[in-house]
């Protein structure tokens, strides 16, 4: 990158920070959650869809990381407050990205495009398609075909060698498996959750490989957050949240 492209790139990640704050949230601790989460991913000119993607601050992080279009759907169904797209579309305004993020109100299930993604965003989202079969998806067939009628709308959108960054909480934590509130997540419905090992070995069944699992820390808990808890025993007896990334294997390869 050229140093104009350099500070271009550091004034746009700024503003991003500051559009969150203004709208009443900490930009820089946003900022520093979507660094690790999208670590392995360069949006330098990439095309984005982020699926379910609520106020959509990972696809305006993608904006401010150089990405040319992002897609944002938000149908405001299971896991959604009805105020998703409007405070989506205010971070547009004060981010003033609406050239490049479209806040598209549609299922994935409606959406059609001739667009080929760079990098699918599934963020807290991917238990949401269907919660029911989500329970049941470890063992039941019927459960698992029906998450495959997704995950092949997700393949036939990525392009090959594209990112599938896929994050939520596993259901194997601590306070669930006893039974018992979590504290700090208290309310998170354990049973409709899965551990990042499911979801890779599912996705690796529609062309989904090298799956990369990471445990991530509460944004607010800084630096010693990051220092002891992205690892996956501190997860357990915390939120339990992972990251997953994937890629799309080339054809042929
Ligand atoms: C818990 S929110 C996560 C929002 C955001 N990605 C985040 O991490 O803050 C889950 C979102 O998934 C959306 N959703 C549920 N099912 C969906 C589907 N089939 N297609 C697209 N979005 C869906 C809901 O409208 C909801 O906003």
């Amino acid at each position: 990158m050229s140093e104009v492209q350099t500070a271009d790139r550091a004034r746009k990640r700024e503003d991003f920070a500051n559009a969150i704050t203004k709208l009443g949230g900490n930009g820089q601790h946003w900022l520093r959650y979507y660094d690790y989460v999208f670590a392995d991913v360069d949006f330098s000119g990439s095309t984005v869809l982020d699926i379910g993607g609520g106020t959509g601050y990972a696809s305006y992080f993608a904006a401010a990381g150089g990405a040319k279009r992002v897609i944002c759907l938000e149908p405001e169904v299971d896991g959604s407050r009805s105020t998703m797209v409007k405070s989506a579309n205010s971070m547009g305004s004060i981010f003033d990205t609406h050239r490049i993020v479209e806040i598209v109100p549609r299922l994935l299930q409606d959406y059609s495009t001739d667009i080929q993604f760079d990098v699918v965003i599934i963020h807290n989202t991917i238990n949401h398609f269907d919660e029911d079969a989500c329970r049941t998806l470890s063992k039941d067939i019927n459960s698992q075909r029906r998450y495959a009628a997704f995950f092949d709308m997700v393949s036939a959108l990525i392009t090959d060698g594209g990112f599938l960054v896929v994050a939520d909480c596993s259901n194997r934590n601590f306070f669930g498996d006893i039974g018992v509130r979590n504290p700090v997540a208290p309310t998170i419905d354990w049973p409709v959750h899965q551990p990042p090992e499911v979801w890779a070995r599912l996705l690796s069944q529609h062309g989904f490989t090298s799956p990369r699992i990471k445990w991530t820390s509460d944004r607010r808990l800084g630096l010693l957050g990051r220092l002891l808890f992205r690892n996956r025993t501190a997860a357990y007896f915390l939120q339990s949240h992972f990251c997953l990334t994937l890629r799309k294997s080339r054809q042929g390869a």
